[in-house]
């Protein structure tokens, strides 16, 4: 079948400063990934279009853009489910570097700020490893999926208008550890998430689950953190 693929450019270090777009016609397989249509171009055609890829299935989270105006990975996205029209940017709300390429480093700010790691300095008495019931680590096991692709983040329209919000990805990642039994820092993370820019700047829009190739259930583990907040923490 034949794709018409029109790719997203930017590249102020060659002169193309102002965002534009260069199309292709393509010879593809309804099986190809839009990976593959990218390699492709690439490979044979334009050496410098750039965008972001490591593992080509859908694990290492490096290759989320918007295609068809939808945040997606492009391993995971097959052209016969997005037709042969198809259109590739970068995702939104980040400054965009070159091409597909955008700065992560807000949202790995906002990651980091969230202590998205376990905090406990007790030694069980035996010596041995923490211990936790099957129904205390289902607690958290949705949250653990995440791959911080940033699909989600850069899909919320509160994130793209305010800069100190630290988007659904950052709370997605508080979650797994605040709702972990194991954790001591839960009420840490709470406080930090109560301020200004922390859960309750979500509005519920849901863009953030639609978005998430993980299928994780991202609002309502927004919403499970703002419970906590106001009501404490239930392991
Ligand atoms: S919650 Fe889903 S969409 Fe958001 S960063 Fe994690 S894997 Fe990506
Ligand atoms: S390249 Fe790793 S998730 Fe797509």
């Amino acid at each position: 079948m034949l794709v018409y693929l029109k790719i997203y450019r930017y590249n102020p270090e060659a002169g193309r400063n102002v965002p534009s777009f260069d199309t292709y016609n393509i010879d593809a397989h309804p099986t190809d990934r839009v990976l593959d249509l990218l390699e492709h171009v690439k490979g044979n055609i334009d050496g410098t279009l750039s965008f972001r890829r490591s593992c080509a299935h859908g694990v290492c989270g490096s290759d989320a853009m918007r295609i068809n105006g939808r945040n997606m990975l492009a391993c995971k996205v097959l052209v016969k489910d997005v037709g042969t029209e198809i259109t590739v940017e970068p995702i939104l709300g980040l400054p965009v570097l070159k091409d597909m390429i955008v700065d992560m480093n807000p949202f790995f700010n906002s990651y980091k700020a969230v202590m998205p790691y376990l905090v406990n300095d007790d030694v069980p008495a035996d010596g041995k490893e923490r211990l936790q019931s099957p129904e205390q680590r289902e607690r958290f096991d949705d949250t653990t999926k995440c791959i911080m692709c940033a699909a989600c983040t850069t899909s919320c329209p509160v994130f793209w208008a305010d800069d100190q919000y630290v988007g659904p990805a950052a709370i997605v990642n508080a979650h797994r550890f605040i709702f972990d039994s194991r954790d001591q820092a839960g009420a840490q993370r709470l406080q930090i998430l109560s301020d200004h820019g922390g859960a309750f700047r979500c509005r519920t829009a849901f863009n953030c689950t639609e978005a998430c190739p993980r299928e994780i259930h991202v609002t309502q583990a927004i919403a499970e953190v703002k419970n906590a907040i106001i009501g404490g923490i239930e392991h």
